[in-house]
């Protein structure tokens, strides 16, 4: 497996043999994805639409059917099992080295987060009952979820994360310039002419990357940044100290900020709407443009599955709702998110939707932007 590229105090120490787990990882999840997915659409056409059409007499037409036909398919039945079960590596094979390496782990973010001179700072709402539509599911299989808090210095939720992350984006880590902050880095250099924003807010931080990497950026910014999980907030928090960069940490609902109107030249998100539902991204959109200043730009950055041509497609792309814990990933994939922005304040001509390439890899990202007028 490639090198992290960052090392801080609070992240898990890999044996070389739990190194080699976790590369296997990779290896089995980097050959499905490159070598057997791809062969899913072309399946539906040998294997599953024949199969559904011996069953029923028709093609299959609805999304549903689609799916049913797929499932009656035994090439695409073989990747979607081994997919779980890959899926489900991945948090064995980080789950051993965090809980073998958690008192030095925890000691090390006490001591980071009791430091005199912090650059950052955490607040914990001991009162906040996190959205109980992300807190009731282990969102991508990770063990607890995302919120999941086992009480008074509890920062596995955040090593989860970032290790699972690590293994899940085949090695390559969540640097210090976080390729998907890269991104918005780079959208401001290209779109709104290189701009600097001085006090940011990142919406739904989980282990703090992001966050980190805009802090990383600009040492003059005020970074804040939110998220549900206690756990996870603990972990970002004690990271950033780590990596020598301030960023402020909030327990706090995306759709019910704490924050005045108007105090922010930069609202992100990163990959934050297809984790929630409808109800959740609307009051979240809203939220962050009422935060916004005037003049002030907030942008969503997301993962690249929306607007594929085909249903087949969609219904293939479709396969997280429903064996991976993803449960609003299909809402996301079909959500109009112009009329959500619309809804949220901003005109249509201040909304624009971006299709980006990561800053590695051959990636894409999808994002919506819009500035606030002054
Ligand atoms: C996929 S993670 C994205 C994390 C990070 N932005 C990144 O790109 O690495 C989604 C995060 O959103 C958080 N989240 C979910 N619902 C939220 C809510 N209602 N308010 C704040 N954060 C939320 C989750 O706890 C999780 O850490």
């Amino acid at each position: 497996m490639k090198v992290r590229d960052l090392q801080h105090a609070v992240l898990p120490r890999s044996s070389a043999e739990e190194q080699s787990r976790q590369g296997a990882v990779v290896a089995l999840r980097r050959f499905l994805n490159r070598h057997v997915r791809p062969r899913n659409v072309a399946v539906f056409d040998t294997e599953a639409a024949p199969a559904f059409a011996a069953a029923h007499g028709r093609q299959p037409q609805s999304p549903t059917e689609i799916q049913q036909a797929f499932l009656m398919s035994p090439s695409y039945r073989l990747w979607s099992a081994t997919n779980r079960a890959a899926q489900e590596m991945i948090w064995v094979s980080v789950g051993e080295p965090i809980y073998r390496d958690l008192d030095r782990m925890t000691e090390a973010a006490r001591d980071l987060a009791a430091t005199p001179g912090k650059l950052g700072s955490l607040a914990l709402d001991p009162t906040y009952d996190p959205s109980p539509e992300v807190a009731g599911v282990d969102i991508h299989l990770q063990p607890g979820g995302y919120a999941m808090d086992r009480g008074d210095n509890d920062i596995v939720a955040g090593a989860l994360y970032e290790l699972g992350g690590n293994v899940f984006s085949f090695g390559q880590g969540i640097g210090r310039g976080d390729s998907k902050a890269g991104v918005v880095l780079r959208l401001l250099d290209e779109h709104f002419g290189g701009v600097r924003p001085k006090r940011i807010l990142d919406i739904g931080c989980s282990a703090g990357a992001a966050s980190a990497a805009y802090a990383a950026n600009d040492p003059e910014a005020e970074v804040h940044a939110i998220d549900i999980g206690a756990g996870m907030l603990r972990y970002a928090h004690a990271r950033a100290e780590s990596l020598g960069v301030g960023v402020h940490f909030h327990q706090m609902d995306a759709s019910a900020l704490t924050f005045e109107d108007d105090s922010f030249d930069l609202v992100v998100s990163h990959n934050l709407m297809h984790e929630i539902g409808a109800e959740k991204r609307r009051a979240m959109l809203r939220e962050a443009r009422r935060v916004v200043r005037p003049g002030g730009i907030v942008i969503h950055q997301d993962i690249a599955i929306r607007g594929l041509p085909t249903l087949v497609q969609q219904v293939e792309r479709d396969w997280d709702t429903h064996f991976n814990g993803e449960a609003h990933w299909n809402t996301y994939q079909n959500a109009d998110l112009v009329a959500d922005m619309t809804a949220a304040g901003f005109t249509e001509a201040e909304i624009v939707e971006h299709d980006l390439p990561a800053i590695h890899g051959a990636n894409r990202w999808y994002a919506i932007s819009a500035t606030k007028p002054a």
